[in-house]
């Protein structure tokens, strides 16, 4: 969801302001613009559309080479895609980007217009553009006029913002929005994630909430709303920019996926100490295990499908009820909160504002919270009360993939955890799970990457079809969620996830002659009342694709029109290794399909709005 990078330095600033607008691409946008000038107005170019349009706009302006601009990439909320509603916006005394939502808006506006202002776009983002403008004419101080305008602004915002009388200088603020800042020898940095930065450096700064930053050639500095000098932590990312680059693959999807099996052995080794789980994390401290009531899991989309499995692996396990609850209706009835339970949300971007809200919902009730992040330093990793990396290393396609599955590893690592502080397991079958997970699971995830001709034909198959269906049982049932909304978002045929148990209660009058349903049955406990259901819809004409794993092929017979197996040395984990072969069938449908496998239309990586 919207981009912003801003740069003041010896190089060429349209040069790194492009380069970094594609390496924010992948969060998501319709549209993208720039302003650049070392003095006066800058020269702003924006257009609705990809980057290249921008680049060959900006080719045709032949433009001199500027040392300072802010750029920016839009993901529609307020007003339709358009080049007038792309951003910079700017006003008589200022050029203006922004990330974020003005809810407040058209009280603003209403005020702004009774000073006789006009809007031109149909964008919140001008209101706060013109309440800066405002306030700046008063107070003839830029630092002055950006507190004063934040002050009046309610929402979410990262502003980044060039005056057109002040020389030298990028003015850049945020509050509940992500914004980092950065000083090399070559100047001055902002911009939303350290994606973009990490051809420059990889030691950032992330302001608090309403600390505004004043970037400048030779220094970056931060003041607070008395105009003191604050000092955030330098932090140091171990990312490498070849992580956020395709590395010969023809997708990041693909090379994510690749992935997998390094990601899911990273995370997990970081968490062993002798083969058993452990973590620094205060709530997972043998008292305070002992103390929980229950636990509530919060989080959107896949990382909420992450979610299911832990709810499932952590009540199986450890005997500890779990409340679920999507983020975005977390906080949309009262919730039963115990001081003693624990809340735990999961997060690839570490920004999801429904995810933030429901955190923010439990911790105003004194609930302890527990953050399960991929990004380092970002805002639900700050916001909670311990933290939990997973070490995925940076995930670009908007398709969550390996984050899927670190996150599951890491829930699967706490319910172990859990299960041997509250004897219900102990250290030795602890270790056994661990192995499996550290080890063989990673393996057959790697099989199924290297032997996936089955699935890609499967994909040919149906790739075509307008909707499909995929069932399964337990676990799987969980995993089929995942596989449902990874086809979806990337390949756009619409499918549905059912317990395969509840199809026959209303949705199989949807099973008609042709219709694909994929039936995932890897868990041997299931496997015939799998069959049973699998009957069920062929009777009514479905074209069944079974995934299974290799074993209970051989001693079961599916009735299936294709099977693909995978391999089960996962042990009970192997619903992982399914999972991995799902995200390949989305993939290679969405491929085969010609579409924009990384970035499919109206998703943003990281959704940044309630
Ligand atoms: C789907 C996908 C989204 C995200 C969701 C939460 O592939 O990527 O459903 O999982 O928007 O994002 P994070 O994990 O960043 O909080």
């Amino acid at each position: 969801m919207c981009g912003i990078i801003g740069f003041i330095g010896e190089d060429n600033a349209s040069d790194i302001l492009i380069k970094g607008l594609k390496a924010l691409e992948y969060r998501g946008y319709d549209s993208s613009g720039v302003a650049l000038g070392d003095d006066g107005k800058p020269k702003i170019i924006k257009s609705a559309g990809r980057i290249s349009v921008l680049e060959e706009k900006l080719a045709s302006a032949s433009l001199p080479v500027f040392h300072r601009g802010i750029a920016h990439t839009r993901w529609a909320t307020h007003g339709g895609v358009s080049d007038l509603n792309s951003h910079p916006h700017s006003s008589d005394s200022l050029s203006l980007v922004h990330n974020g939502i003005i809810e407040n808006y058209y009280e603003l506006e209403s005020m702004l217009r009774s000073e006789g202002y006009t809007f031109s776009s149909e964008t919140d983002t001008e209101a706060a553009l013109m309440l800066i403008d405002y306030e700046y004419r008063r107070l003839h101080d830029p630092e002055k006029a950006i507190f004063k305008a934040i002050s009046g602004i309610r929402g979410s915002f990262a502003f980044a913002i060039i005056f057109n009388d002040v020389k030298e200088k990028i003015y850049a603020v945020r509050r509940q929005s992500p914004l980092i800042a950065a000083h090399t020898n070559k100047g001055s940095f902002i911009a939303s994630d350290v994606t973009a930065l990490l051809p420059y450096t990889k030691d950032i700064y992330r302001p608090e909430d309403d600390v505004l930053i004043i970037l400048s050639k030779d220094k970056t500095e931060f003041k607070n709303k008395n105009g003191d000098a604050v000092y955030p932590i330098s932090e140091h990312v171990d990312w490498n920019e070849e992580e956020a680059q395709k590395g010969g693959f023809p997708h990041f999807m693909l090379k994510e996926i690749s992935e997998i099996p390094d990601s899911v052995r990273k995370t997990v080794s970081s968490y062993l100490a002798d083969g058993i789980p452990y973590f620094d994390a205060a709530s997972l401290k043998e008292d305070n295990v002992l103390n929980i009531g229950r636990i509530h899991v919060s989080a959107c989309g896949t990382a909420m499908h992450a979610g299911l499995i832990g709810k499932r692996l952590i009540e199986e396990l450890a005997h500890i009820p779990v409340n679920i609850e999507t983020a975005s209706e977390f906080r949309c009835r009262s919730q039963i909160l115990d001081k003693r339970d624990l809340m735990i949300v999961l997060s690839q971007s570490g920004e999801t504002a429904d995810t933030l809200s429901s955190l923010a919902y439990a911790k105003e009730r004194g609930v302890n919270t527990l953050a399960i992040v991929n990004v380092f330093g970002s805002s639900i990793a700050r916001s909670a009360d311990d933290v939990i990396y997973t070490k995925a290393g940076p995930e670009i396609a908007v398709a969550s993939t390996k984050a899927y599955t670190v996150q599951c590893a890491v829930l699967a690592l706490i319910a172990l955890h859990l299960a041997r502080i509250k004897k219900r397991m102990t250290a030795d079958e602890v270790r056994t799970h661990t192995i499996l997970l550290s080890s063989s699971l990673p393996s057959a995830i790697e099989k199924v990457i290297s032997e996936s001709d089955g699935i890609k034909d499967a994909a040919n198959d149906i790739c075509n079809a307008e909707h499909l269906f995929f069932i399964g049982r337990g676990s799987d049932s969980d995993v089929c969620a995942e596989g449902s909304l990874k086809l979806k978002e990337i390949s756009y045929i619409h499918s549905e996830a059912y317990p395969a148990g509840e199809l026959k209660h209303g949705t199989i009058s949807l099973i008609s002659d042709g219709i694909p349903v994929i039936a995932c049955a890897c868990n041997e406990d299931t496997c015939d009342k799998m069959i049973s259901s699998i009957r069920e819809v062929r009777s009514r004409g479905a074209r069944v694709t079974v995934l299974t794993t290799n074993k209970l092929a051989k001693s079961h017979a599916f009735p299936c029109d294709r099977i693909i197996t995978v391999d089960d040395e996962g042990g009970p984990y192997t619903f992982l290794t399914a999972a991995s072969a799902m995200q390949l069938l989305a993939y290679h449908a969405s491929a085969k399909k010609g579409l924009d496998v990384d970035k499919p239309r109206n998703l943003a990586k990281s959704v940044t709005v309630e």
